[in-house]
């Protein structure tokens, strides 16, 4: 991660969740968020605060263009590139800079290997030019740990085609273009074994929990064990 981003100690930490579309991710970053207020791992006096936010869409600018990118009209691929870039670049400047400065914990719904996996793999566009692009927007920004919730294509498929759901633009792409997704989020986790875990999402929501907790919790202890009150009982997590 680049460290100007971590100028003492105290400085936070970034987690990002990943994966193809259908995966649970918004599911278990609000179950992870849960997790670490009922540990007293954040929030707290002399514990860092928490940010939960996502791309695209985490600034007031992102939204709107979130709104464009996935509820909008026809998008050449060039410019949904271009436009998940610009949200990155305000979401960069705008939120995790700032909360990473002040010592937070960001949790973010996806992050620059999204657009690996989308734009580069998914829409056939160059991957070389997509890093140079995202390099302006992040200005070199990495996360610490990247949980990839990983789904097999069948179960993929059946989450995005179960009745009564909405598809957004990106959904409605079609298997192969999220086969081609999640084959290249395993290739990134595979080449960056130092920053990524890979959970299958085949377990039960319980375990999947369990094992984002094992992933995140060495990245939250080297704050110390959580004090409790004497007599204070610990917040159970619910589902
Ligand atoms: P998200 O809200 O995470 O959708 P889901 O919960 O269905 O996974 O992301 C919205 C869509 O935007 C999703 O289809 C993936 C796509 N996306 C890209 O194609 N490139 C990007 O850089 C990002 C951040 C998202």
């Amino acid at each position: 991660m680049d460290s100007s981003a971590r100028p003492h100690c105290l400085a936070g930490r970034f987690i990002v969740f990943e994966g193809g579309d259908s995966t649970g991710k918004s599911t278990h970053l609000r179950l992870l968020a849960k997790r670490l207020r009922a540990e007293r791992c954040v929030d707290l006096p002399g514990r860092p605060g928490l940010v939960v936010t996502r791309e695209p869409g985490g600034t007031e600018l992102g939204a709107q263009i979130r709104q464009l990118l996935l509820h909008g009209g026809q998008v050449a691929a060039s410019a949904e590139a271009l436009l998940y870039a610009a949200d990155r670049a305000q979401h960069v400047a705008q939120v995790l800079r700032p909360a990473l400065a002040r010592g937070d914990l960001v949790i973010s719904d996806r992050y620059l290997d999204s657009s690996i996996a989308y734009q580069a793999e998914g829409r056939g566009l160059d991957e070389g030019v997509i890093r140079e692009v995202n390099a302006v927007a992040t200005g070199g920004l990495e996360p610490d740990l990247t949980i990839l919730l990983d789904i097999s294509a069948g179960a993929a498929t059946a989450r995005r085609d179960r009745p009564g759901a909405a598809r957004d633009r990106l959904e409605s792409a079609g298997s192969a273009f999220h086969a081609d997704v999640n084959r290249r989020y395993r290739e990134l986790a595979a080449v960056n074994p130092e920053r990524y875990v890979v959970i299958s999402t085949a377990d039960s929501k319980d375990a999947v929990h369990e094992r984002v907790w094992a992933a995140v919790r060495p990245l939250v202890s080297v704050l110390g064990p959580a004090t409790r009150a004497p007599g204070e009982s610990r917040t159970e997590v619910a589902g």
